[in-house]
Order: C-alpha cells, then structure tokens, then sequence
C-alpha cells in the first residue's frame, strides 16, 4: 500500500478518505486543524433517539459509512460540549504526561495495596456485597465492554503511518490479533454467555452513552484525531476499579481474566498506556496550533467521564429493585401459563402476573403467606423449589443470573456475603467459603478450550469491514484480523 506519511489526508489506496470524498468535502474541511463545534455545525441536524439508537446504528454492517459518521460526529459535537466546562487531572503541558503516566500508575497500585491490607485484616469487600452483586455490575457495564477497543477502528486506515501505528497495534491487541482466545469483546461476551447474562437488552439508554461515544470516535478519525488520541489517553490508563473488580470476581469463584488482562496490557512501561501516550507526541506536528491541540487532546480525554460510570453501576444495585424487575420481565411470559388452582391473598397467580402494577405487591404478599421466608435457607422457601433442580416445574424459567439474584436476595445480605453458587451443593455442609476462580481452575484438568463457532466462513470484499466492531469478533472478523496482521508484519519484515 502507498501510504504517504504527511497528513491524515492520505489514505491507502482502495480506501477513499470520506471526508475528502466529493459529497463531503464542503461538510469537513480538509484541514488538519479543524475544531469539531464547526464541523458539527455544518452537519444537518438529525438527531438519534437515544444513545442505544445511535450505539446500534454503528455497530451495524449494514449502516452506510457516511451516515455513520454524520450521526457520529453529531453525536460527539453535544458530547464535547458537555464536557467543555469540566476539569481534567491532566498536565498543563503535554510534556508533563510521561510524569503524569507514571504517577497515575504509582497512586493506584498504592491505593490497591491499602485496599489488600484492608481485605488481609478482614474488612469485607469494596465493590460487590453479594455473587449477584457482581453480575448485575458485569451485565450493566455490558454495552461498553462490547465496543472495547472501538474508538480505535478508524486508526486501521493509518496502520503504516508511524505516527498511528501505536494505536492501530493497539486496536489490535484489543482484538486479540485475531486470536479467539485474546479478543477482548468475545471474552466479555463468552463471560456474559457463561452466566446466563445478555447484552443489555432491558438496560436503560444511559448503559449505552460511554459505548456510543466510543464508537463515534472509531468512525470519526480523520475529523477527531486529537479526541481520539486523548480519549484513548484516558482509557488506556490503570485504574484502581479495574485492580479491585479483578480481586473481587475471583474472590468470588467468577473468572477475573477479562480484568487481569487489562491491567497487563495497559501497564505504563510498554503497554497501551505507553502508546498512548507516544501518540499525542507523534501526532503534534500535524496541528500548527500547538495550544488548540492540546486542549482538544484534553477534551477528548474528559469524554471517559460520560455515561455511567464503574463506581456509579456498582452503588446503583439494590437487589430488591433487581427482583422486582427480574419478576416483571417474566410476568408478561408468565400471566396466563398458571393453573387457577393456586391461590395467594385471594387472586390466582395468573390474576397477579396480569397486571405490572400488581408484581411488586405480589412479591410481598408471597413473603406474607410464607412462600419466600427472608433471611433463611431458600430450601425453606415453597416459591424457590420449582424454580431450580432437573423436575423443578418452572426449572428454565429463569437464567443463572436472575436465579442468583433470587437466591441472594431469600438470603439476605449478611448470608449472601459469603457468594454462594445457588446451584452449588446447598445448604453447604458446613461453613464454606466460595472457591476463588483461580482455586477452582487449578482443581480442573485443563480449562475448556475458549471455543467459539468453528465456521470461519469466507472472505470479505472489505476485509477493514470485518475488523470493524461490530464484527471483529465473529468468526469471520478474526480470520479477517489474523490475515490483516500477517499483512502488516509482512510489510515490516
Ligand atoms: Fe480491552
């Protein structure tokens, strides 16, 4: 590929840059030093649904490049604007950022080993009261960890720039190099699949924010080079959340791998967190204005801060709200499929399943007549035994999650600290400590192979198509990964 390393405007042959193809060239400017608020004003309003409507439409093979990136780039003029009047812990000057990398890293590992010493001494844990606990935070942080990596995508285009390389190999790691077992989104989606979760269908608009924002980044390369190289210059950093979820999930006997492999491919030394950095240097010289850029750069970096956040998610669960909404999912499936002959407080339970606005008050009308006894073994309780076991009546009803969920809520918090498996031997026949994950691999043969579906499927017209994120992790996207890094190295031999 004759790729020229002076601009951006450059792109590899077969590869039309959109902004300077003829229906656009009077929308972006080609400049380098372009400011989004101008381009966003020169883009028709058209504004998305919600933040899942937009999150959907560039995830969508089937959405026409240009209309994505119109719908981007709108998107990302009102989320720059959110974020114009915040404040940010960066450096003053980007010359500071290295200092700045190494003592981000330096407070973080320092607040982990506090919070080690906390746990050694035995305070209990920070995040997740309970297994349910931290399900519901692995299914609510699920529509951002599925775009992992996204806002990376248009840096494909300008994988033999040595200005971009860095962040285009890091697009990559992401996804795994076409490995199935290292491809960030399928392991989140694997884990997801391996706990009876799903990809957020019934979340509320706000789950798909951060993911959306991620995405029109990925879209809009060209016109937002220094917000995708600050956004990046946040994510890629280690956090102290991500050192405690890891600790936490394993402590739980639930596979950390997705979180420990972040904190060894973002480290500070040569990881994406270094790249990232590398990448506002490289690319300074492209912005005659060195002041602007930086502050674009900053910009994009404070765009991390939108949607809801680790810490937010986690103090947002209350497990009694996730009951209810779990029973009220499963009411429209369920009025109707009871036999009359039960009755509780003098309706029948298809009469109580009718109604939406009668779920919560069946819930207690359950605990008043005895079929839920709180804060006991759910064993006791007449409601759990046709949910779970192979002749149970309602066995499949109800996922793995929304079972937990149930079974830690029976419990009661106190109990439910202890993370018990609901399908796990219970009651236990004595004081037991969950497994932690790693314990539990260590007792198996081997772990099952991570396999996906073993159709690889044919080849794409657009093999960058593939790599994009809604499909990179199909079958067909890894081999269309795996063929594309071939080609790079190849070119670097
Ligand atoms: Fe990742």
């Amino acid at each position: 590929m004759d790729h020229d390393n002076t601009s951006l405007q450059n792109h590899p042959a077969g590869l039309a840059s959109p902004r300077c193809a003829s229906t656009t060239r009077q929308a972006y400017p080609c400049s380098d030093d372009r400011y989004p608020a101008s381009i966003g004003s020169a883009i028709a309003r058209e504004p998305a649904a919600s933040f899942r409507a937009v999150y959907e439409e560039l995830t969508s093979r089937d959405t026409p490049r240009l209309q994505a990136q119109r719908r981007a780039l709108a998107l990302l003029r009102d989320a720059l604007d959110a974020v114009a009047g915040t404040t940010d812990d960066l450096p003053a000057d980007p010359q500071g950022l290295d200092d700045w990398m190494a003592a981000s890293a330096k407070k973080a590992t320092r607040a982990y080993q506090d919070y080690l010493a906390q746990r050694r001494a035995g305070g209990p844990r920070r995040f997740f009261a309970s297994r349910a606990h931290a399900l519901y935070f692995l299914q609510a942080v699920a529509p951002t960890k599925l775009v992992d990596g996204s806002w990376l995508f248009g840096c494909l285009r300008h994988a033999r720039d040595p200005r971009m390389a860095g962040l285009a190999q890091t697009y990559l790691e992401e996804l795994g190099n076409g490995d199935e077992t290292k491809n960030h989104v399928l392991l989140y989606r694997q884990l997801l699949q391996s706990h009876g979760l799903n990809e957020g269908a019934h979340l509320a608009d706000d789950h798909f924010e951060q993911g959306a924002v991620q995405l029109a980044l990925g879209h809009t390369t060209e016109q937002m080079l220094p917000e995708v190289i600050g956004f990046n210059l946040g994510y890629e950093q280690l956090p102290l959340h991500l050192l405690i979820t890891a600790y936490e999930l394993n402590e739980l006997g639930l596979d950390p791998y997705y979180f420990t492999l972040h904190v060894t491919v973002d480290n500070a030394d040569s990881g994406h967190a270094c790249k990232a950095v590398d990448a506002v240097a490289l690319n300074a010289s492209r912005f005659p204005d060195a002041g602007r850029y930086w502050e674009r750069v900053r910009r994009g970096y404070r765009l991390n801060d939108l949607g809801l956040g680790t810490t937010s998610i986690i103090s947002g669960f209350d497990i009694g709200t996730e009951v209810l909404r779990i029973f009220t999912a499963k009411a429209v499936a369920g009025a109707g499929a009871h036999s009359d002959y039960c009755r509780i407080e003098g309706r029948t339970v298809n009469q109580w399943l009718g109604d939406p606005a009668l779920i919560g008050e069946f819930q207690q009308a359950l605990v008043r007549k005895g079929w839920i006894v709180p804060e006991s073994d759910p064993g006791q309780s007449r409601f759990w035994r046709p949910l779970v076991g192979d002749r149970a009546e309602m066995f499949g009803v109800f996922s793995d999650y929304e079972l937990q969920v149930i079974f830690d809520w029976i419990r009661g918090p106190q109990a439910a600290a202890d993370g018990h498996r609901y399908d796990a031997p219970w009651p236990a026949p004595r004081p037991t400590r969950t497994p932690t994950f790693r314990a539990a691999q260590r007792l198996q043969e081997a772990r099952k192979a991570r396999a996906g579906d073993s159709d690889t499927g044919g080849s794409d017209a657009d093999g960058q198509a593939l790599l994009a994120p809604g499909a990179h992790w199909t079958p067909q996207g890894l081999e269309a990964t795996r063929s594309f890094v071939a080609g790079i190295r190849g070119a670097q031999a």
